[in-house]
């Protein structure tokens, strides 16, 4: 049959199947299976986003020298690359290997040209695939583990120990729930002369918002055996003063 000739009868997409058997036409079939697939996903990543909202973090603060600038997690593996290229080798990391892998992605189509689709049968293919996946995985938890590292380092305090590392803020913008617990009072007379008044630090690291990664039961065990250049008890002289001060620093999750 001619190309383009029409069987009667037949609608536009049935006819491509007929003319070439085994294949599928590009609009609509395929195309309405993307846009469906997509939407899909466009759809539940919505919901997704609308009920886990981002949380924004401190406020920017010009005056916080110990601030360590990272992009965002999905960016570690880029932000990664460059600390293996110092000084004048830095365009490698910032330019050519990122434009070469992108080139390699562009030019996909054009450089795998197997007609094969099962992985085993594409095995360069393949093979790139799980490297990349591999080494995109590994550069961004090594970006994680270092970022932490740098942070605690800044931060000194709690580090050695790996405690939890809180994010130096102003007092000004911490907001202390439930002080009205017994606890709190505790907290002013013994513990914010290291841990300031709001919490924000000072001597000792902050614990404006410790329960976010303590619980009571682990915030009493700490106090009670206290570490380093923090004092048994906190310096409080009964374990039940512990416990009401835990008690109010559990709620405190920033
Ligand atoms: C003499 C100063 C001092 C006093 C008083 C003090 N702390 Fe500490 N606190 C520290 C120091 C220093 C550290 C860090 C310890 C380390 O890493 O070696 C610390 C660590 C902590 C931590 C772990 C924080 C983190 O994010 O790692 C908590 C929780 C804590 N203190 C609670 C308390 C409570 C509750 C009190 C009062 C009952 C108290 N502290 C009194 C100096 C003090």
């Amino acid at each position: 049959m001619a190309a383009g000739e029409r069987i009667p009868g037949t609608p536009r997409y049935r006819h491509h199947l007929l003319k070439n058997p085994g294949t599928e036409p590009f609009l609509p079939n395929f195309l309405l299976k993307e846009w469906i697939a997509g939407s899909v996903f466009l759809l539940g990543f919505i919901l997704w986003v609308v009920f886990n909202p981002m949380d924004v973090g401190p406020k920017a603060n010009p005056d916080d020298t110990s601030f360590i600038p990272v992009p965002d997690w999905y960016f570690y593996f880029l932000y990664q690359i460059l600390k293996y290229f110092p000084g004048n080798y830095e365009v490698f990391g910032t330019v050519v290997l990122p434009l070469v892998g992108a080139l390699l992605l562009l030019f996909a189509p054009w450089l795998d040209v197997s007609k094969a689709r099962h992985p085993y049968k594409r095995p360069l293919a393949t093979a790139s695939m799980v490297l990349v996946t591999f080494l995109c995985i590994w550069l961004t938890n090594e970006a994680a583990v270092q970022h932490r590292a740098e942070v605690a380092a800044e931060q000194g305090g709690g580090v050695s120990a790996g405690l939890p590392v809180l994010p130096k803020v102003p007092a000004s913008q911490i907001h202390l729930v439930d002080t009205t617990m017994p606890g709190y009072e505790i907290f002013s007379h013994t513990c914010a002369g290291c841990h300031g008044a709001s919490g924000e630090g000072g001597f000792g690291p902050p614990v404006y918002a410790i329960g976010k990664y303590w619980n009571e039961q682990q915030l009493y065990d700490f106090v009670i055996k206290g570490m380093g250049q923090m004092p048994p008890r906190g310096g409080l002289s009964s374990d039940a003063e512990v416990r009401k001060v835990v008690e109010w620093l559990a709620k405190q999750k920033g």
